[in-house]
């Protein structure tokens, strides 16, 4: 599995920490691949009204989505699936999905590891218009659906002030060849990937000593990528989950999440549910620090 630890760099508040992403690394297979493909079809399975949704007028974007998301898995992905006219199949499981019974949503959310969100221009604005999200991180699709960016992200302390134009203008410009990725990160107590907003922690006390094992960092590679057709932009969103004893192997770590701490302005800290855990967190940094 990748170790992304994006806390190691420090994130200004202005920036949106974006960067170039080559077309060929749009989608990430890992070690977690099997786990986190079965828990996806599970999902989509047995609660689609929760893990899929879509607005009407979507539906060429949802198409074009699944038509690019196929050619990527038949050209540069290629030992994963068989694709064929009717059918996909997993080589490694023989698991298949019949195309005609399968929306272009459902199918897509089946068959790779990112979570998809497809946003198109409504009245000027980029708003979420569908998306396949099997492992939100505490947050509802169905709160956000047919919202704009900066609605969507109401919750986010300072976003609208800091990030609201800088990311409305990068949603603009987004040239189809050139998509980007940015990470963003969180510590939680669980590893489950599915965790909508009710999973929230609140009381919740950890002692220094078990924090390694009873945090997870949960990190997001998000990417953009603007469809051709469509102009529709397509928000890929990777999870990745690993105890914090897996993240925090040296002193270097542990200064580096240190810093981050020390730097985060107090609402982020709230938003980001670290009040409670917060002097356990340090205690346990500081024991592994220089
Ligand atoms: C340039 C693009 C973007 C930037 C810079 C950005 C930035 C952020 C930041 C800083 C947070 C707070 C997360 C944390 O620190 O834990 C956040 C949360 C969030 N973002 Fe974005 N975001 C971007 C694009 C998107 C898009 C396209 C969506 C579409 C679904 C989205 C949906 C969300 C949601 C649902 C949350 C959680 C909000 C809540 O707590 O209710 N973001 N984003």
């Amino acid at each position: 599995m990748t170790h992304y630890r994006p806390f190691f760099k420090s994130a200004s508040r202005h920036a949106m920490g974006m960067k170039a992403l080559d077309p060929v690394d749009w989608l990430q297979f890992g070690d977690d691949s099997s786990q986190q493909l079965f828990e996806r079809r599970q999902l989509i399975k047995e609660r689609p009204g929760d893990v899929l949704t879509a607005l009407p007028g979507s539906e060429a974007a949802q198409e074009e989505l699944l038509a690019l998301l196929l050619e990527h898995l038949e050209h540069v992905v290629t030992d994963r699936y068989q694709i064929g006219d009717d059918e996909v199949i997993e080589r490694a499981t023989g698991w298949s999905c019949r195309r005609a019974a399968t929306s272009a949503l459902s199918l897509a959310g089946q068959l790779v590891q990112e979570d998809l969100c497809l946003l198109q221009q409504q009245h000027g604005h980029y708003a979420l218009t569908a998306a396949v999200l099997c492992f939100p991180a505490h947050w509802s699709l169905l709160e956000k659906l047919g919202k704009p960016l900066i609605d969507i992200h109401a919750p986010v302390p300072g976003f609208a002030e800091q990030l609201g134009n800088p990311v409305e203008r990068l949603f603009d410009k987004l040239d189809a060849q050139r998509p980007v990725e940015r990470l963003n990160w969180s510590l939680v107590d669980t590893d489950s990937l599915y965790l909508p907003p009710a999973h929230r922690r609140h009381e919740v006390t950890i002692s220094p000593d078990q924090i390694g094992d009873q945090l997870w960092l949960r990190v997001e590679r998000q990417t953009l990528r603007r469809l051709q057709q469509t102009k529709a932009v397509v928000f890929g969103i990777r999870t990745y989950v690993a105890p914090l004893a897996a993240a925090i192997d040296g002193s270097e770590s542990a200064d580096a999440l240190l810093a981050r701490l020390d730097e985060m302005p107090r609402p982020m800290q709230i938003y980001k549910n670290l009040t409670d855990v917060m002097p356990a967190l340090i205690t346990y940094l500081k024991g592994r620090s220089t």
